[in-house]
Order: C-alpha cells, then structure tokens, then sequence
C-alpha cells in the first residue's frame, strides 16, 4: 500500500495534473450541457433495438437474497484474472498441456506463443511446439500492437475450450510476441472476433464449434467477475447456448456495425450522468453526425472504459471537480453519480464502485480523488467508446456471430457457481493464480478493406491493416 501511494505521487509530477484545467473548461462548455428535462426520453432515442420481447422463462428466477447454484458445464468455464484484474483469461487445453489465453473480444483469432519465441514475454510461460503438429505452415499471421507485433506460423490441432473440443483449429504459434505481455501469465489469446473477416482460415471458436456440430449456434457468452464459488475465479465464458441462469430478464439486442471489420460495434444511443445527457462535439456516427451517439467497442482486452479525449473530458465536466491532464481523469472518490449507457434501447448504469479505480494517496495533492475508469486517448476521434472490462463486468453479453448481434442483459445476483459431476470437470479451477494481460484492439477502420484482400495467398497479413493497441497499459500509467 505504501508502495501504491508512492507509485501515484511520482506519476502525479508526471502528469501534472491540474484542477484549475477542468474548472475553466466546465464553465466555457457549461452551456453544451442539457439537463435531463429537457432531453428526450433515453428509451425513445435512437432505435437500434432488432429484438425485443425475447422474454425467454428463465427456470431460477432469483431475488437478490436467495443463492441460486448454477451448474459448469460442457460448454461454460471459468474465467480467471491477474491480481490486479487487469485481463482475464481462460484455460485451453492442446495435447494435454494448459495454456491460459486472454479473452479478446477484440483480437482477430486464437494465438499462442511458439516455443521457439525468445522475448521476454515467452520466458517461463507454457510455449506451444508448432513443430510437434503434424500440419506443416504453409502461412504466416502478423498482428500489430501499438507496442509490438505477434508474428508466426498458423498451424492446427485439437484444442479444448470449457470442456468442448475442436477438432484440427487452425490457430497461430508465435515466435515473436510484444514485450509488453511480459509481465501477465498467460501463454496466447484468444481472438473472439465478430466474424472471419480477418482471415481466411482461422476462425472465431465459437464459430468452430457449430460448424464442427459441437454447439447449436456460432455464440458465445461472456461474464466478466467474480462469482460466489469455491473456485477462484472472475467470471464465466460460455459457448453455443444460452446461458439463462446468468442473466437476470431479457437479453437486450442490437446490431453489431457491419463495417467495424472483426470488432464487435455497435451504436450507444446516449450516456447519461445522473439523467443529465452528456452532449459531445459532433462525430459522423454510422453515418450520421451526432452530438450524443457513439459507438461502443464492446473489448474483453481493455481494462477501462476509453474514448477520445475530447469525449472523456465532456463528460467528466459532469462530475463536480473532476480533475485532468487530458487523458487521464479523477473524480472525487464519495462521488454517488450514476453513468447509464443507452445500448439497445434499454440503459445499462455504473455506479461509483464501479467507475472509481484506485484512491489517491491522504498525503497527495489529491487527497479525495480516485482514478476515474473513464480515460481519454488519442485514435479515437471517430466517436468510439471502447467499453472494456470496466462496463463488461456489469453485465451479460451474448455476442453472436451468427446473426451479428450484441445482446446485453442484467446478471443475476446471488449465483454460486459449482462444479459438474462429469469428469470433463478437471478444467475447473486449474489455475486459481495464472494470468494474462491485455491485449487490446483498435482497427484502422480506413483500411480494414486491405485485410480481407490480403488473405487469398498463402500468408495472412494483418500488419498493414489493423493496430491494435494495449489499453490497459496506459491506464495503469495513471496509477
Ligand atoms: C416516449 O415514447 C412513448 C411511446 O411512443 C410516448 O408516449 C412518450 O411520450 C415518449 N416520451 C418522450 C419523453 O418523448
Ligand atoms: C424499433 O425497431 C423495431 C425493429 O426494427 C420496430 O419493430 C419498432 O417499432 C421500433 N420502435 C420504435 C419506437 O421506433
Ligand atoms: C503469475 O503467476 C504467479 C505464480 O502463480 C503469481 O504469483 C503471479 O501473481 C502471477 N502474475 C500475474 C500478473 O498474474
Ligand atoms: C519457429 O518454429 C516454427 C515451427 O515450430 C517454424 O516454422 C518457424 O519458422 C520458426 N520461427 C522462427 C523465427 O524461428
Ligand atoms: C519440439 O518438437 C520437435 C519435434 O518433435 C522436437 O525435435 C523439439 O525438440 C521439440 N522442442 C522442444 C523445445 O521440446
Ligand atoms: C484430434 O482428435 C481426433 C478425434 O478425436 C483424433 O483422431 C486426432 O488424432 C486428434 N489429433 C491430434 C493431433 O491429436
Ligand atoms: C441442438 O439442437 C437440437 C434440437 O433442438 C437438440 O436436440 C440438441 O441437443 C442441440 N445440441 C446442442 C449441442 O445443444
Ligand atoms: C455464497 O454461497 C453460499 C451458499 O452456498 C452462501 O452461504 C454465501 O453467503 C454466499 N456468499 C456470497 C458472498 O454471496
Ligand atoms: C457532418 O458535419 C460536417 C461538418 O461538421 C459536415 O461537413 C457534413 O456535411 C455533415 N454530414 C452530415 C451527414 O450531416
Ligand atoms: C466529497 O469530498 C470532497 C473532498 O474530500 C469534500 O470537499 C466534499 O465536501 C465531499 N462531499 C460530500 C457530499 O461529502
Ligand atoms: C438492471 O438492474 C437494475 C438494478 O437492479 C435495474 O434498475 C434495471 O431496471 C435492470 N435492467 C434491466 C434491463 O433489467
Ligand atoms: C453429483 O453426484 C452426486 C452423487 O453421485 C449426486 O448426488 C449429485 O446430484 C450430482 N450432481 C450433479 C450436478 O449431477
């Protein structure tokens, strides 16, 4: 703890980060501000909602109180998290050994790391050995991050995931992985993409376990944090089904933005801070300028919630005091401000246990202030919102690849997660301490059109075309 407080003050000098700053942009922008009477209804603004009354009857109706078990399953494992919850990552099984893999909504396909990788962040890890497969590479992969490239050879096994098993998956065996992976424990990624845009051959699991009859439906669900159980863990990832003890009522749905390339996108109607709606310049939207929508970048692989500085420091004006240094934001830790985002035509809310991040030191200048989850950054002028593990945490998401979909929907409360009888059940719980980090993703939208062009060779190429960046890096610079 001590350490902590020290590791804010040396960054504080760094960041310089000035109160009076805030203060003179809330009163040149204080007019850009409606209050919520004179604003529309949240719930008849933009209509994006593709299905409503799905009302499904879910068999363990809960009230907050009572504990409901819910079964793993085939099909619905653990998630698991570094000590600072920084990424989340699951286990994957190939040829008997466990690899934890980040879970990365935002990441093209599945990727381990190669044992002929020499970084740093392969050492001490379990590395893959792409020259035991019987597939010879005939192609290469290359993904860019803000601070590195993953690069290898695609290669192919069988690979179980919760339980379920996939049958010759094309995946990508690293030799070259980005330093910045160094300091998390897990040995790949798993790429959950909105569809096989990306590439030709390697495919999103979910999708490989429908077309190899394995599940239903190209689906999957994600759950991230903490569950009542016996085993560690920071949540669930579910395939093919859905999971209708986890989510408390309806999934609400919307369509994914169909030229978001591999990312799963889809249209914010509003935001709000305390019914307040938070008024933003105005940013072409899906085609359409717009003041209050944005597009939200629903990414396993970022720790916080991430918009373009501009955006961020709007909508922190709505919090009184809010301090700046133009990217990184903090807010007064007794804060009782609700944030609701409008996806889907329902509104889905962060309260202040969920948006604070760490305290600053008694001693601090800051004294009062916690870190806000909310951050700005540069690359994100287009309007996107990069909802990371901050807002997933809040809730269920279905994201399904079949039909292009985002359904989001409350978790239920009171569940207590228990382990099945069937002897597949040995995935549970292995790695109550492994790790993983954050990868994060960020696509050139411009020149997304170069990834699907490239892929009818041999060699897959992603450099060119898509960057993705490590969000929760920058973040934690903050703390
Ligand atoms: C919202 O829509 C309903 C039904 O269309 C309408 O009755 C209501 O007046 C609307 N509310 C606002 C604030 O526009
Ligand atoms: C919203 O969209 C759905 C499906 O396109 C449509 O059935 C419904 O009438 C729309 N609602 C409003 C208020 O526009
Ligand atoms: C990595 O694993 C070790 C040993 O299990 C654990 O002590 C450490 O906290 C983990 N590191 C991260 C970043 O998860
Ligand atoms: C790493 O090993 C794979 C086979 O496992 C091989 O195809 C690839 O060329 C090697 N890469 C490097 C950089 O050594
Ligand atoms: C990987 O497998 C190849 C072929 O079986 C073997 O020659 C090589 O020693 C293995 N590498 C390691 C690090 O075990
Ligand atoms: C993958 O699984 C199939 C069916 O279970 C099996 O026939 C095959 O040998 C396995 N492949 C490898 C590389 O283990
Ligand atoms: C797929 O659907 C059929 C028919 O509804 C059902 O019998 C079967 O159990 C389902 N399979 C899986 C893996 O869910
Ligand atoms: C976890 O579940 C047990 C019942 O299995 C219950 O007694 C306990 O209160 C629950 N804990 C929490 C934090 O909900
Ligand atoms: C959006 O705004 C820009 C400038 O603010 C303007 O040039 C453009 O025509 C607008 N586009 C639409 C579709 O209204
Ligand atoms: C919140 O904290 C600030 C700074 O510590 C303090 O000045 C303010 O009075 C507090 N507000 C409430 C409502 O307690
Ligand atoms: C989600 O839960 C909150 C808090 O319990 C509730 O106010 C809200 O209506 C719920 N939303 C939906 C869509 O069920
Ligand atoms: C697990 O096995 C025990 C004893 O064999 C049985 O009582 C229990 O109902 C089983 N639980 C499940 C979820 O199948």
């Amino acid at each position: 703890m001590d350490n902590m407080f020290s590791i804010i003050l040396c960054v504080l000098f760094l960041f310089t980060i000035r109160s009076d700053a805030i203060s003179s942009s809330l009163a040149e922008e204080g007019t850009t501000f409606s209050v919520s009477s004179a604003q529309p209804d949240p719930s008849n603004s933009s209509n994006n909602t593709i299905k409503t009354n799905k009302k499904q009857q879910v068999p363990f109706e809960t009230t907050s109180t009572a504990t409901t078990e819910v079964t793993l399953s085939d099909g619905l494992t653990l998630i698991n998290t570094d000590p600072s919850s920084q990424a989340y990552y699951v286990d994957a099984i190939i040829d008997s050994e466990i690899y934890p893999l980040l879970i990365d909504t935002g990441s093209p396909y599945l990727w381990v790391y190669n044992d002929n990788c020499t970084d740093s962040s392969c050492l001490n890890k379990q590395l893959y050995n792409a020259s035991q497969s019987h597939t010879y590479a005939t192609q290469t992969f290359e993904l860019s991050y803000s601070t590195g490239s993953a690069s290898g050879i695609v290669t192919s096994n069988n690979i179980t995931l919760a339980g379920l098993t996939l049958k010759n998956f094309q995946f990508g065996a690293a030799s070259e992985v980005p330093d910045i992976f160094s300091i998390y424990n897990f040995s790949g990624v798993l790429g959950l993409p909105n569809s096989n845009q990306a590439s030709s051959s390697m495919l999103n699991p979910a999708e490989g376990f429908k077309i190899q009859g394995t599940t239903n439906a190209s689906k999957f669900a994600l759950c991230l944090g903490e569950y009542n159980s016996t085993y560690t863990n920071a949540g669930v990832i579910g395939f093919g089904a859905d999971f209708e003890q986890l989510h408390d009522g309806q999934l609400y749905y919307s369509q994914a933005i169909s030229n978001a390339g591999a990312h799963w996108e889809t249209l914010i109607n509003n935001i709000y801070v305390n019914d307040i709606q938070v008024v933003f310049d105005s940013v072409q939207v899906n085609g359409a300028n717009s003041t209050v929508q944005r597009i939200a970048l629903l990414d396993s692989g970022t720790t916080a919630i991430v918009a373009s500085a501009n955006d961020a420091t709007k909508f922190h004006s709505l919090f009184p005091n809010a301090v700046t240094d133009g990217s990184s934001y903090a807010i007064l830790c007794n804060s009782t401000s609700i944030i609701k985002f409008n996806i889907g035509g329902e509104t889905w809310t962060l309260s202040p246990t969920e948006y604070l991040g760490k305290k600053y030191g008694d001693d601090s200048q800051y004294a009062g202030y916690c870190a806000s989850n909310i951050q700005g950054m540069e690359g994100f002028d287009d309007g996107t919102w990069v909802l990371g593990a901050t807002f997933l945490k809040t809730v269920y998401v279905e994201f399904n690849i079949d039909e292009s979909t985002i359904g989001i929907a409350n978790r239920t409360s009171g569940i207590k997660l228990v382990a099945s009888n069937s002897s597949s059940s040995n995935y549970y719980g292995t790695h109550s301490q492994s790790s993983v980090s954050n990868s994060s993703s960020k696509t050139n939208k411009s020149s997304s059109a170069s990834s699907s062009s490239s892929d009818s060779g041999f060699s897959i190429h992603h450099s060119s075309s898509a960057l993705y960046t490590l969000l929760f890096v920058a973040f934690s610079l903050l703390l």
